[in-house]
């Protein structure tokens, strides 16, 4: 008898489940589409790695639908995704860089920030270095690059005087990568190799431990498969003391955009994602197409060199933010960076809380939301103030999906508990 009953209530939730997965997927184009067609003055409407945001698996016919219809919602009825709740901390504007830059790279040293590289558009890369000045707040020198250097998805690292800068993209949209490493001798500004990675990477982990320059992870050639591999390079005053990378323990999680912090003789890797934009087949400009990606918030940390920890995650997943923490009272605090795709929509989503990670305690906590949601935030620590510029900013307080690439520099006084 109850065998009777049971059958078909099973079969109607079964249906019914069906029913509901069916008008989900139809939801989910309308919003998709809907997205996709909302209409953006600025120039910026033309940046393929904000607005595409349909996976590998979309038609071009979907594409040329959405573009047709109206949306269907109201943006302020769009739910907001992934943020944390957190004080308001108050920012104030300082002087804006003298360039918008995303992907860019920065390395403090006392109360200079060195910004490297980076998209100014889509179509365009910086090669160049902007200096700020925390102490005076103004952006005072800029002097090139090496030719041959990556524009965007860089490693680097500083022992406080010389800056290692490691592989990353060469050239605008997607394209390829390049295995050469440079110095930077801050004092002199004069530039010398490094002996070229074993193979090239897309914004690995990368940090001096040891008397060794250290990069793991990251993309590997095809931009989007995560890489394993961990080499390092003995290195002291500027120089190799070797002439190869020697290999050492692989990352237990691969992929580009992560933290990578030495305190107190460990070495730390932050968050970070599977997957990356890879170059169209085919295209002359090797036009950026967004595939599925993995964001995570996953911890590591290397005591002895030979075996990984896994420490407690980040709040939530966050990516590019390779050069968005900075160290203070024995925290990692780190501002912005991606989350989780909206779930709804299929846009990316953009972080807005400062995290802090307290070593003593290994605990995350949110310190405060930042004036907006933004990714590959570059950041610095003065006298009190955490500082950040530059970026890919969102939409605006009810939409976290990325807009315009900025040059803006704010501060705020940094309070740890
Ligand atoms: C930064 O600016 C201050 C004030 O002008 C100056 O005293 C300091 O030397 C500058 N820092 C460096 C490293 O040039
Ligand atoms: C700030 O300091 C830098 C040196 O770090 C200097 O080049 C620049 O001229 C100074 N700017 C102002 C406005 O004092
Ligand atoms: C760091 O610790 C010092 C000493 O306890 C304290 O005065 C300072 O306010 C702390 N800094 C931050 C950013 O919390």
């Amino acid at each position: 008898m109850a065998r009777k009953h049971t059958l078909p209530t099973k079969y109607i939730f079964v249906l019914s489940c069906v029913g509901l997965v069916a008008v989900a997927l139809i939801a989910d184009f309308l919003w998709a589409s809907s997205a996709s067609s909302s209409r953006y003055s600025s120039h910026y409407l033309d940046w393929s790695l904000e607005k595409s945001i349909h996976l590998t698996t979309s038609t071009n016919a979907e594409k040329v639908d959405a573009k047709d219809k109206k949306p269907k919602v109201p943006k302020a009825d769009l739910p907001i995704y992934g943020d944390l709740p957190g004080p308001q901390l108050e920012w104030e504007e300082r002087a804006t860089a003298p360039v918008p830059r995303l992907d860019g790279a920065a390395i403090q040293i006392k109360d200079l920030l060195y910004v490297f590289a980076g998209y100014g558009t889509i179509d365009y890369v910086h090669s160049h270095v902007d200096i700020y000045n925390f102490t005076n707040n103004s952006w005072g020198q800029r002097f090139d690059m090496p030719k041959e250097m990556a524009h965007s998805h860089l490693g680097m690292a500083t022992d406080g005087r010389y800056i290692y800068i490691v592989t990353g993209q060469y050239g605008p949209q997607c394209r390829g990568p390049t295995a050469r490493c440079f110095v930077l001798d801050t004092e002199t500004k004069q530039w010398t190799d490094l002996p070229t990675l074993p193979v090239p990477r897309y914004a690995p982990a990368t940090q001096l431990w040891r008397g060794r320059l250290h990069v793991m992870g990251g993309s590997k050639q095809d931009r989007y498969e995560p890489g394993l591999e961990h080499w390092s390079l003995a290195v002291k005053d500027g120089k190799a003391l070797e002439k190869e990378w020697k290999p050492e323990i692989p990352i237990p999680r691969g992929g580009p955009h992560r933290a990578c912090v030495v305190v107190d003789d460990r070495l730390y890797v932050i968050g970070g994602q599977e997957g990356d934009f890879m170059a169209k087949p085919g295209s002359p400009i090797f036009k950026c197409s967004r595939r599925h990606e993995v964001v995570y918030g996953d911890v590591y940390m290397l005591e002895d060199g030979k075996k990984w920890k896994t420490l407690p995650s980040m709040p939530k997943p966050d990516s590019h933010i390779e050069f968005a923490w900075v160290l203070v009272n024995n925290s990692i605090v780190i501002a912005g960076g991606t989350t989780e795709k909206h779930p709804i929509t299929k846009k990316m989503v953009l972080v807005g809380e400062v995290f802090q990670f307290n070593l003593d305690t290994l605990k995350w906590s949110v310190v405060g939301r930042m004036p907006y949601r933004i990714k590959t935030t570059l950041v610095g620590y003065w006298d009190g103030w955490l500082y950040f510029t530059s970026g890919q900013r969102d939409r605006g307080p009810l939409d976290s999906a990325p807009k315009k690439v900025i040059g803006d520099m704010w501060r705020t006084k940094l309070s740890l508990s």
